[in-house]
Parts: C-alpha cells; structure tokens; sequence
C-alpha cells in the first residue's frame, strides 16, 4: 500500500487528482502527464458516469510527445463503453511510457489493456495498490460480494498509549505527516465512525482537511450505547453527524439499532450506501470491529515520544494485527512510523 509515496511528483499528484470527485458508481480516477524532465504538462481525473475518463481528459488537454509519461491510477480500459476504450485512444496518440497503479478488476479490462499497450511497443510499469487505496471497495465491488470495506486507524505513542493524559499543549499524539495521510485516508472513504468517548474528550471534526481537497463530504458516525443523558448535550452542537444508539430518541439525528451487534450495524451502513468505513477508534471500537474480523485494512502509526500517563492501547489489538493480518508495508513519516495491515 501507499507505494505511490515513492513517486511524489506524480502518482501521488494523480491520487490527489483522482480524490477530487466522488465519480460513483464509477471508480475515482487520476492522470498525470510529465514531460522528459518530469515537469507536469496536463492532469485529468474522470468526474463520473458519461464523462471523460482520466487519459481521455489529458489527451484532450494537450499534445502527448514520445519522451512523456502518463501516470495513471488505474490500468486504461479495454472496453468501450459511455465513454471509448482508453487503450485505443492512447494508441492513437505518440504515448510511449505509461506508468498504471493498479490493473483493473473489472472483467472487462483485466489486464487486456496493459497487455494491448505492450504489445504496441509501450513501457508499462505498474506500481500497484495506489487504485486500492483511493477506491477502497473497488476490488469488493468487482467481486460482487456487496461487502464494505473496513479501514482501522489508530495512532499511539512509541510506549503504546493511545491518549496523551501529561499537561501538555500538544493535541495530536502524531505528526504532521502522519496527519497528512490520515486526512488523504478520510478522502477515500465513505463515512467515519467513532466511539461517544473519542467524541467528547477529543472533539474530532472528522472532515478531510487537505489543502488540494477543499470539497469531500464523508458522513460521520457515532457509537453510543447505553441512554446516557449526556448525550443531549453533545447531539445538538453535532447536527453533521449520526448517533447510533441502543435507545430511542426523536433527535432527527439518532439512529436506534437496538441490538447493536456488528451485523445489525453492516446492515444499517449498508442501507446508507456506504462502501468503506474508515474507524477511527480506540480500544473499545476497535475489539467491537476486531471480534468480527472486520478489517480489510489497518493503518497503525507511531510517534517516537513516550506518554507518561494515557491510556494503553489494548494488546488484543495487535495480536489481531499480527495473527489475522499481514504487515503490507512499513513507512517512515519523518519521526513518526506507519505499519499498515491488510
Ligand atoms: N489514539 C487514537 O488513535 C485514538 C483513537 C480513538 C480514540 N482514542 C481515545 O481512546 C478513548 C477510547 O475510545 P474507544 O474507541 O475505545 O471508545 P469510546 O470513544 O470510549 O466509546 C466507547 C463507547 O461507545 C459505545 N459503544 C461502542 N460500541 C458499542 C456497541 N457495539 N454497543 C453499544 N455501545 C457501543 C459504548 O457506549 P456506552 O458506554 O454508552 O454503552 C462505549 O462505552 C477515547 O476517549 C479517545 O480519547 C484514541
């Protein structure tokens, strides 16, 4: 995951092109064209159902030369379908190198166009995962499974605290890069879900804060069991988010699933349309997801301070990490790490 890191000029500019629009049903898409220097020409991304597609937007845009190289999130399609085969339209053009994030599960491409670019004589690199991070669901949704896809994050401190209880002015146990990812994470999903402590203690606003990224809605979640009254309190000044609650209310903004079970609450996400959830929990959440085996991924990043009083994150959570999933990739983040799972 996040190999696309290691290209900073361009697959991550195509990523951040792609996060501009929700294009759903379609997957959201990003290209960029660099020249032999690798100074950017043109970017694209598609914006949905009967729109251009990425490579189309950049063909469109300007003059491809033989020294230039497209990035593109995802591998071209092979299909013709609202929109022409973008293989062919590339082949039209004087494109020689083309570097893909992924190839595309969707039946009708699979692999035909990287394999048709080839065999034209192109330089195909493919990177992989940069199209699984910004279309979580996607591969899900090829499948036909109708599963969402389930993202865990967490941040904790070299000691394994997971709240920063020492006076201090400092709000955020990680740091700026870690931040930074974590706003692009909240950009590839559909909806956020938290634990009622997390909101009332931290205050999160759950928004993607990210300079090239003014405009994602994603919808906000929180889990609230027992009818603690405190919540009346709170529910007023969070008009933007949805309580889950195991008792009832009139408050527009509560939805009451009685028996909160992770069944029960698949089944509600899922009536709202939600693919990918990203949870952003802490010890209690997290063993809620965990005692399903729910995560598809787990993003788990590190400070290299100590906290002297927090709390500590639950082992159970990374004996989960270690038993039921796999290391995928570790990143350093200047004095923070990343470990993400999958
Ligand atoms: N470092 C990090 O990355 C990070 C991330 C998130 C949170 N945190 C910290 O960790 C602390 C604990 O967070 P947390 O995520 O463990 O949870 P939490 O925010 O303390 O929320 C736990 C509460 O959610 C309700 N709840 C959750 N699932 C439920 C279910 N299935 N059925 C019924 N009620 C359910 C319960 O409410 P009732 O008690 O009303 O039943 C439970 O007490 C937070 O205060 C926060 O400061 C740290």
């Amino acid at each position: 995951m996040l190999s696309f890191l290691n290209y900073p000029n361009t697959m991550y500019l195509a990523v951040i092109e792609a996060l501009k629009f929700n294009a759903f049903p379609n997957p959201k898409v990003g290209a960029v064209l660099v020249d032999k220097d690798n100074q950017i020409k043109t970017m694209g991304h598609h914006r949905g159902k009967g729109t251009n597609h990425a490579e189309i937007e950049i063909i469109k845009n300007t003059r491809i030369d033989a020294d230039d190289t497209l990035f593109v999130t995802l591998e071209p399609c092979f299909h013709t379908d609202t929109s022409p085969s973008c293989a062919d339209e590339l082949l039209k053009t004087n494109l020689k190198n083309i570097v893909v994030g992924d190839v595309d599960t969707d039946t009708r491409t699979n692999g035909k166009s990287i394999s048709k670019l080839k065999n034209a004589g192109l330089n195909v690199s493919i990177i992989n995962n940069v199209n699984n991070f910004i279309n979580p669901n996607y591969n899900n949704k090829n499948l036909n499974n109708g599963s969402i896809t389930y993202i865990g994050k967490i941040a904790k401190s070299n000691n394994n605290k997971i709240t920063n209880d020492d006076i201090t002015d400092e709000k955020y146990i990680t740091n700026n890069s870690s931040l930074k990812l974590t706003h692009l994470l909240r950009a590839t999903v559909d909806a956020i879900l938290i634990g009622k402590n997390t909101l009332i203690n931290d205050n999160p606003l759950l928004n993607v804060r990210h300079e090239s990224l003014p405009k994602i809605e994603i919808e906000k979640y929180v889990l609230w069991g027992s009818d603690d009254r405190k919540i009346y309190d709170v529910i007023d000044r969070h008009f933007d988010k949805t309580f889950i609650t195991t008792f009832d209310s009139t408050k527009p903004n509560i939805m009451n699933i009685n028996d909160l079970t992770f069944q029960n609450l698949e089944e509600y996400l899922i009536s709202q349309k939600i693919s990918s959830l990203l949870v952003e929990g802490g010890n209690f959440v997290h063993k809620f997801f965990i005692e399903s085996s729910s995560y598809d991924y787990f993003y788990k990043f590190t400070s290299d301070d100590d906290i002297k009083n927090g709390l500590l994150l639950d082992p159970i959570i990374n004996d989960y990490l270690t038993d039921k999933l796999s290391l995928n990739k570790e990143i350093s983040l200047k004095d923070n790490s990343l470990h993400i799972y999958n």
